[in-house]
């Protein structure tokens, strides 16, 4: 409608979808490299990177919630008695007394966030993408169960071929090699693919869950995103900094900033700037459109990941691999698609 929010006269809805799209593939393909382009021993520390993507994330939210706080004297942000108004009523709005639902998304993330990286190191960035759409099914369970949706019979038969089409990608995981100058490679960076998958399958519970509470907790309420992003923040801290503490507690010899960002280079630092967009991206598009909308982003992703590790890393396309990519695809769409009227009617008389 003409009332949706949008910027430059696109709908803010597609412009996120196709912006989270292209952002889920440039995460993949810096994070695969910022891990597996060094040796383990000059490897930098993921759970660094997971706290100062926190840090940053919810200092971004924490100022647009404090430009949008909407106060009876609001007006010039120069104006003391203004600005200490605009802070009272932020800080009433972020600890209010439901802040504490956003702890479940929170650690939950903190989790994910963390596996992801497991994922990434272990896995060739586009097996790991494919595997990485199990998303879909986990978060379509915990929908119907948390939110009480109604699933069509076409997206249960979608679901399947879903699962089908990722173990049909696992399979040939085993397969593929890296090939470079023509000769085939062994890994420089060696990859376990159980962990990997493992990582991966724990992963796609997480983000499930996550989000379909933390879209339980947005739509039900009034509270602004913004706010909701700053308390999600706040619970992920501590998570994310109890694996910080173990690793400067078992390796002290340093004082803690050099332990914490022993080899924290600009591939780290490229790897968490991409990952902060993608998580504000990720709550504008659970705000405006929805976590099945966002499937459908993340599944063109593929496409895009896909190309660039063959143009890249010289990644071998799989007789296996291409059927397997075909089949999560037109499940994805399948899922996605919203028959007619007359399409259903038909489909329920069989
Ligand atoms: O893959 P998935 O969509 O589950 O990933 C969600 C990502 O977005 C996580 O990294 C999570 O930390 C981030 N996120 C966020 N803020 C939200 C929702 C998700 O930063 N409100």
């Amino acid at each position: 409608t003409s009332s949706a929010p949008s910027l430059w006269g696109i709908p803010l809805k597609y412009l996120s979808l196709v912006t989270l799209a292209v952002q889920n593939s440039l995460l993949t393909l810096i994070m695969h490299y910022s891990r597996v382009s060094t040796p383990p021993s000059r490897a930098y520390s993921p759970a660094t990177a997971v706290l100062m993507n926190e840090i940053l994330k919810g200092s971004i939210s924490l100022v647009i919630a404090f430009l949008r706080v909407d106060t009876p004297t609001s007006g010039t942000l120069c104006n003391p008695s203004a600005c200490s108004a605009r802070i009272k009523r932020l800080a009433g709005d972020v600890f209010s007394p439901d802040c504490w639902k956003l702890s479940i998304p929170a650690i939950l993330y903190v989790i994910q966030n963390n596996l992801q990286f497991v994922a990434v190191s272990n896995l060739q960035a586009a097996t790991f993408q494919v595997s990485y759409q199990m998303k879909i099914l986990t978060t379509a369970g915990f929908s119907v169960l948390l939110l009480r949706k109604k699933l069509t019979s076409l997206q249960w038969v979608a679901l399947f071929f879903l699962a089908v089409g990722v173990g049909i990608v696992q399979i040939q995981a085993g397969e593929v090699r890296v090939i470079r100058d023509g000769v085939v490679q062994e890994d420089t960076h060696s990859m376990n693919a159980i962990k990997g998958f493992l990582a991966v399958a724990v992963a796609c519970m997480t983000s499930g869950l996550a989000g379909v509470y933390f879209e339980m907790v947005l739509k039900n309420s009034q509270t602004d995103l913004w706010v909701r992003n700053v308390q999600l923040s706040l619970f992920s801290l501590l998570p994310a900094l109890a694996p910080v503490f173990y690793l400067y507690v078992s390796d002290p010899q340093e004082g803690w900033v050099s332990t914490l960002f022993r080899n924290f280079g600009e591939w780290a630092w490229a790897t968490v700037s991409v990952q902060v967009f993608g998580g504000l991206l990720t709550a504008l598009v659970i705000k405006y459109s929805d976590n099945i909308l966002k499937g459908f982003a993340t599944s063109l992703s593929i496409v895009i990941s896909f190309l660039a590790s063959v143009a890249l890393f010289d990644f071998r396309i799989t007789f296996t691999f291409a059927i397997g990519c075909l089949i999560v695809l037109v499940a994805t769409w399948l899922y996605n698609h919203q028959p007619t009227r007359s399409e259903s009617i038909s489909w329920a008389l069989g």
